[in-house]
């Protein structure tokens, strides 16, 4: 029987294309979205080429309950958290709502994922985590200071249930992207300006984030855990 691999906000973007490329790798995907229920469904469309027994699934990361009472049914084998949400502005002028918002998607939405699914890869000792987290969690970000607390956050938690899983045969890692095409940079100010600090010269595609997640969830990755994989273009070495 095929593994299963849960990948949050696949309706679009970086989610749809690990969506994809895991159900390349062989994995049963369950595709999920919130709000955009045609992005998700074009999503599953292309991933039923590779694994035709994969759904979709709707819930708001934000509600725990919902989150638990919809994953209880499956043995999940690959978590990935890469739903995520900007409300840019400068920290003087930014609304404590929109804080909180960003805040609580970026890293309470994952923290309930995984509290619901490691519960069953616990009693397996397998399973593998990925946290999409952002190069502007690892360096700051002017305009981004709820944006930026929340991966850096995501990288903090990645590295603590390394350690907590670890001895039960679970991997967790975080995953960096800078600039990746999607719709989410096309709201970023002075983006050409911003492409001439990539050492290679472009924005990455969706495609080469889902690249590095295949590797992570792969036997090739097995002793990798607690690990942060940027995925820049060198923006900034780390
Ligand atoms: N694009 C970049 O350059 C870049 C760089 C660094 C990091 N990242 C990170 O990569 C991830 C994907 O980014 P993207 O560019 O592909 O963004 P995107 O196209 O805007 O996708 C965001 C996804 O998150 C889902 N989502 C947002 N709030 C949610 C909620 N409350 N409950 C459930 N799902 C929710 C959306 O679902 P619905 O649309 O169905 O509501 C959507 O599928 C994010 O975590 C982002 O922070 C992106």
């Amino acid at each position: 029987m095929s593994k299963i691999a849960l990948v949050t906000g696949a309706s679009s973007g970086i989610g749809r294309a690990i969506a994809i490329r895991l159900a390349k790798d062989g994995y049963r995907i369950l595709a999920h979205y919130n709000s955009n229920k045609a992005g998700a469904s074009e999503t599953l469309s292309e991933v039923q080429k590779f694994s035709p027994d994969s759904m979709i699934l709707q819930f708001d990361i934000l509600v725990a309950e919902q989150v638990e009472k919809t994953v209880k049914d499956f043995e999940i084998d690959v978590l990935v958290n890469n739903a995520g949400l900007h409300l840019d502005g400068m920290a003087i002028l930014m609304s404590n709502d929109s804080f909180e918002k960003v805040v609580r998607t970026n890293l309470f939405g994952p923290f309930y994922l995984i509290k619901s699914c490691a519960k069953k890869m616990l009693l397996r000792r397998s399973g593998c985590i990925i946290n999409i987290s952002s190069l502007a969690g690892q360096t700051g970000n002017p305009g981004q200071v709820n944006y930026a607390a929340s991966k850096a956050g995501l990288i903090g938690m990645t590295k603590t249930l390394a350690m907590e899983l670890g001895p039960r045969g679970i991997r967790v890692n975080a995953v960096a992207p800078g600039l990746i095409e999607t719709e989410m940079i096309h709201t970023i100010p002075n983006l050409e300006n911003l492409k001439k600090q990539i050492p290679l010269g472009r924005f990455g595609l969706p495609e080469e984030v889902a690249g590095v997640v295949s590797f992570l969830c792969s036997a090739d990755a097995s002793f990798v855990t607690g690990h942060t994989l940027s995925v820049n273009g060198g923006m900034f070495p780390s």
